[in-house]
């Protein structure tokens, strides 16, 4: 996809990958909605961003504001080109200490949060003759389980299911999907606790990634990748 003048969503743009997300995106020509529940710090990015990037106070969780949204925003005359799945949380604790609201919600942001904005921007996505793309960030995490992070490795695996199966769905309609799995990166993520890498990934490096991705040309569908800190 060449990205000028292309419509990209982004969840969990107040902060980390998705800041990192919408700079990238925009400089490549497209403008951005990014969605988030900090509505300062998206007042923030638009002021440095400029009017290519649209604040969207939203919770990824509330359903009915998304498909409020989503209806209000994109018709025939304005149809979204990239989704962005990138909102996320965690909690990590032994499964006993865990905290049940902390599972919840952990499921309802990196479950139901993905499937409300893929549900309410699929029909938009298809009726796009151009090819489009969803991207879903996903961790390591939904590729290997590690003791505390039962939870959040539930969620992450969850999404890696829900990515390939929307790849083989959609692949038909002009729809790639592609699923990424980074190590740990140097955000604010779980409070910047990210395991034991001396030099984790960096926003920046994720977001090459995502414009590399994103730019492939039609015909080629790149379903996963997956980025680790040379040393872990
Ligand atoms: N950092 C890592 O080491 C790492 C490694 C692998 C994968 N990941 C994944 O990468 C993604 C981005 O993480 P990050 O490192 O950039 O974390 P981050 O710095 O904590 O940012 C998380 C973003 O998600 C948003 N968010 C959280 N709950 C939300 C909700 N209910 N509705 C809307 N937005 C919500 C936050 O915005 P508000 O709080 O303003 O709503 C924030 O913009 C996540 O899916 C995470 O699982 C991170």
């Amino acid at each position: 996809m060449d990205l000028h003048h292309k419509t990209a969503i982004v969840t969990g743009a107040s902060a980390g990958l998705g800041v990192a997300f919408a700079e990238h995106l925009i400089r490549a020509g497209a403008t951005v909605y990014g969605l988030a529940r900090r509505n300062d710090r998206l007042q923030e990015l638009r002021g440095r961003l400029g009017a290519a990037f649209h604040p969207v106070p939203l919770d990824v969780t509330d359903r009915a504001g998304i498909d409020a949204w989503v209806a209000a925003t994109f018709s025939d005359t304005h149809r979204p080109d990239l989704l962005v799945n990138n909102a996320g949380i965690g909690h990590f604790a032994e499964i006993d200490q865990l905290d049940p609201a902390h599972w919840d919600a952990m499921l309802a942001v990196n479950l139901t949060g993905v499937f409300n904005l893929t549900h309410a921007l699929v029909p938009h996505l298809k009726a796009n003759p151009a090819v489009t793309h969803i991207v879903n960030i996903a961790s390591v995490a939904g590729r290997i389980g590690n003791p505390r992070l039962a939870g959040y490795n539930a969620t992450k695996y969850g999404l890696r299911g829900f990515s390939d199966a929307l790849m083989k769905e959609l692949r038909g309609h002009g729809i790639k999907v592609t699923c990424l799995f980074p190590g740990s990166i140097a955000t604010d993520f779980n409070g910047g606790i990210r395991g034991s890498s001396a030099q984790p990934l960096q926003a920046e490096d994720l977001a090459r990634v995502l414009i590399d991705v994103v730019r492939m040309p039609d015909h080629v569908l790149i379903d996963e990748v997956v980025l680790r800190p040379l040393n872990p």
